[in-house]
């Protein structure tokens, strides 16, 4: 078995038994997080990303085109529930970056909490991504990347004023849209327009967007970037 480099920075391609997977290099050495399958090559741990439990796994898999996320990175990972993907960003990320996670139900928090205990990159935040003044005091340097998985129905508003709050010109905007919980009596092609729209009003640049089918059903994942206007 191998682990070959993806071309995106920190992300591996294993394949086993014909099937192809795409991993990270586990950051602690300490085994499966939320179960995912870890293999060991040559004494180094990898840990499978499923496309099916992780929206940037399945926006890799789908031919994203930039991955703003690598070493050194500071990332606001907005809706981080219990830290799935936010341990893989954690392992992409390194030492040198810091995920900054915010989750607004505390019940859903505690396996973020304790994953927080044992990767010292993540700062986990118990808030509500809609009012970053409420936890502006714990982010305590510029921002890279805004990730944010809500899945609330005002997305949008909520990437591009956290976006506003904490980023500068050139920072990044990732955000994977769901198109039921923007409106769910609309198609969802029409849903995506509507919150396509309100980032564009913002002033933010598109720069993709990723159909996220077959892994999530009715998702697009979208990249933007802060432009002066925006900012
Ligand atoms: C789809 S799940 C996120 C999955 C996660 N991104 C992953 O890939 O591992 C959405 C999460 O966002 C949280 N959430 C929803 N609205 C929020 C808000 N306004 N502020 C913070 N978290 C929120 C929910 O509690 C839920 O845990």
């Amino acid at each position: 078995m191998q682990a070959k480099e993806h071309k995106f920075s920190g992300v591996y391609v294993i394949e086993e038994k014909g099937k192809t997977s795409l991993a990270t290099r586990s950051l602690t050495g300490a085994g499966s997080v939320y179960g995912e399958k870890v293999i060991d090559i040559d004494g180094v741990e990898y840990r499978l990303w499923p496309s099916r439990r992780s929206k940037l796994s399945a926006a890799i898999r789908n031919g994203l085109r930039e991955m703003p996320i690598q070493r050194g990175s500071k990332v606001l990972y907005l809706g981080a529930a219990s830290g799935t993907t936010v341990s893989h960003v954690s392992d992409i990320v390194g030492e040198v970056g810091t995920i900054y996670a915010v989750e607004f139900s505390p019940k859903v928090a505690r396996n973020l909490l304790s994953l927080s205990q044992s990767r010292s990159n993540i700062v986990p935040i118990v808030d509500d991504a809609r009012y970053p003044t409420e936890y502006s005091p714990f982010i305590t340097e510029p921002i890279d990347i805004v990730y944010q998985d809500v899945a609330q129905p005002n997305q949008a508003a909520i990437l591009t004023e956290n976006m506003r709050h904490f980023c500068s010109f050139g920072a990044w905007g990732m955000i994977a849209i769901k198109a039921r919980s923007i409106d769910s009596s609309i198609p969802a092609s029409q849903a995506f327009n509507k919150e396509l729209s309100e980032i564009e009003a913002s002033g933010v640049g598109m720069v993709e967007k990723v159909n996220l089918a077959p892994f999530e059903k009715d998702h697009l994942f979208v990249v933007v970037r802060a432009t002066e206007a925006a900012i």
